[in-house]
């Protein structure tokens, strides 16, 4: 740096106000001049593209960095040929890691053609210390590397990388207070996330997600609730409420409420129609938190309940803290006492010390618990947690065998739960309009999607439509006027 760029950037920190979110609206508007600079130079505007890789949460802080973005001035785009690309990252599986690097390296190719670009990596793979050793060593045109758990320091560590001139690494192994009131960057207008806890508790052998997102920390209910205030007040009529085990929302906060409690409130909130959530785990899901799903006319009638093995022996390896009958019993109260409920999960399949007997039981929940949908996945290996030290890897042929035997099973199952509702008439939400074939798709309560022919205004509206043709997983229909 030279001595008056240097100067410059002592200046502009020695001003910066201490406190979050304070802090960052200041870098903002910072990097709104160093910004507006660079396109006076260049001669026009600059664009951004945020992509995310990983589930609901990590979509959710997307959000945030196209809200920190677009309050600097980047306009946003849907192509890797921007002038900053974020890849927000995910690593709950292997696959997800390759993915990664594969696309790092055509980013690079992409600045070889637009020296100005930049390349930021965050999120979940970043907490990986190899990660970002390896990114350093062998992917030395990247820009800004920062983790999960300083999401919020976006706009400052772009403006480092601006004065420094070379790669910024900011990851933090925890996390500090929760930063509320950053912008955001709503991706459909009609829906929205809402987190209402970070991070996990439960260290499940096989996951990654307790290492890379911390311990587990609730927003508080006046927090949470203010969100899905402003949220409806600018058109939103969906919100999920989004947590690793939503069950133990609460737990560490001084005002004790519960999960059920939550939704009560946010139910009471004028404009919003459907409350969705995610992920109640099955061993503290409450008798209350049923009661809650079942009266209440805006929760959602759909609950995801992640199984991930149908043996009790590999449950307990996986320290899940349930049984194969415990589940199949919570699955039958549920069912019982919220009528059309919609049950779906998660499934790991290879487990280590995973034996034929132990693969059968988990087809045998599949076909007794009767779920509507359910997200298969070949056990993926990952250092760090206790499973990948396990004896009894289970080679991958035969892993992947089983997993088509489950599809199959799947398939056939999700196809006859979701076959009842043929003929009936059902209110849907518009999410997603294609004008080519003229054709809206729109998500039931219990999360079954329809395809139906109207035109576009109708996006973001709760409709009537009638279920016609069920094509397995989703259905044909017709909108009734
Ligand atoms: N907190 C949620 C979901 C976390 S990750 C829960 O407890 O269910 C989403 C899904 O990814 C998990 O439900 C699990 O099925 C899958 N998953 C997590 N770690 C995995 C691994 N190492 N290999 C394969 N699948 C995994
Ligand atoms: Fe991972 Fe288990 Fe936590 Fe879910 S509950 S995020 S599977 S450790
Ligand atoms: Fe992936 Fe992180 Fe979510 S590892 S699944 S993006 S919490």
């Amino acid at each position: 740096m030279e001595r008056s760029e240097e100067m410059y950037a002592e200046r502009v920190r020695s001003l910066a106000p201490a406190d979050e979110p304070e802090r960052q609206y200041y870098f903002i508007d910072v990097m709104k001049s160093v910004l507006a600079e660079k396109e006076s130079r260049i001669g026009r505007k600059l664009t951004m593209n945020v992509v995310t890789f990983g589930c609901q949460m990590n979509a959710k802080d997307s959000e945030t960095f196209s809200g920190i973005l677009s309050a600097i001035g980047y306009e946003e785009t849907d192509s890797e040929d921007a002038d900053l690309v974020l890849y927000n990252t995910c690593t709950v599986r292997e696959n997800a890691n390759t993915r990664v690097y594969g696309r790092i390296g055509y980013l690079g190719n992409l600045k070889k053609k637009n020296p100005d670009k930049r390349i930021i990596l965050c999120g979940c793979m970043m907490q990986e210390p190899q990660a970002v050793e390896k990114i350093r060593k062998s992917y030395r045109f990247v820009d800004v590397i920062f983790g999960t758990h300083n999401i919020y320091k976006l706009a400052e560590l772009l403006f480092e990388r601006e004065v420094g001139g070379e790669l910024v690494i900011d990851v933090w192994d925890k996390a500090t207070g929760i930063v509320e009131d950053l912008p955001r960057r709503n991706k459909y207008g009609f829906k929205a996330g809402i987190n209402i806890m970070y991070g996990c508790n439960n260290f499940c052998s096989y996951c990654i997600v307790p290492y890379v997102r911390g311990r587990e920390r609730s927003r508080s209910a006046a927090d949470i609730v203010a969100e899905a205030e402003h949220l409806a007040e600018n058109g939103v009529r969906e919100v999920m409420l989004l947590g690793q085990n939503v069950n133990s929302y609460g737990k560490n906060t001084p005002d004790g409420i519960t999960f059920a409690q939550l939704l009560h409130m946010v139910s009471k909130v004028d404009g919003i129609r459907r409350i969705r959530f995610m992920t109640p785990h099955p061993k503290d899901l409450s008798d209350e938190l049923i009661e809650e799903i079942a009266a209440n006319d805006k929760v959602c009638k759909h609950v995801h309940l992640p199984l991930q093995s149908g043996s009790t022996a590999v449950l307990k390896a996986m320290n899940r803290h349930y049984t194969k009958e415990q589940y199949l019993a919570l699955v039958e109260k549920i069912k019982e006492r919220i009528p059309g409920v919609a049950v779906t999960t998660d499934i790991i399949v290879g487990f280590p010390g995973e034996t034929e007997e132990d693969f059968a039981e988990t087809v045998d929940v599949v076909r007794k618990a009767g779920f509507m949908a359910a997200y298969t996945f070949l056990y993926s290996k990952r250092t760090g947690t206790p499973a990948a030290k396990m004896e009894g890897q289970v080679p991958d042929d035969v892993a992947g065998e089983r997993f088509k035997r489950l599809l199959d099973a799947v398939g056939e199952v999700s196809a006859r739960e979701a076959q009842v509702y043929e003929g009936s008439m059902a209110d849907v939400l518009c999410e997603e309009y294609k004008a080519k074939e003229g054709l809206m798709t729109g998500r039931l309560d219990n999360n079954l999607l329809v395809h139906f022919p109207c035109d576009e205004t109708l996006l973001g509206e709760i409709v009537r439509v009638e279920l016609k043709t069920c094509k397995g997983f989703y259905y044909l229909g017709e909108r009734c006027e």
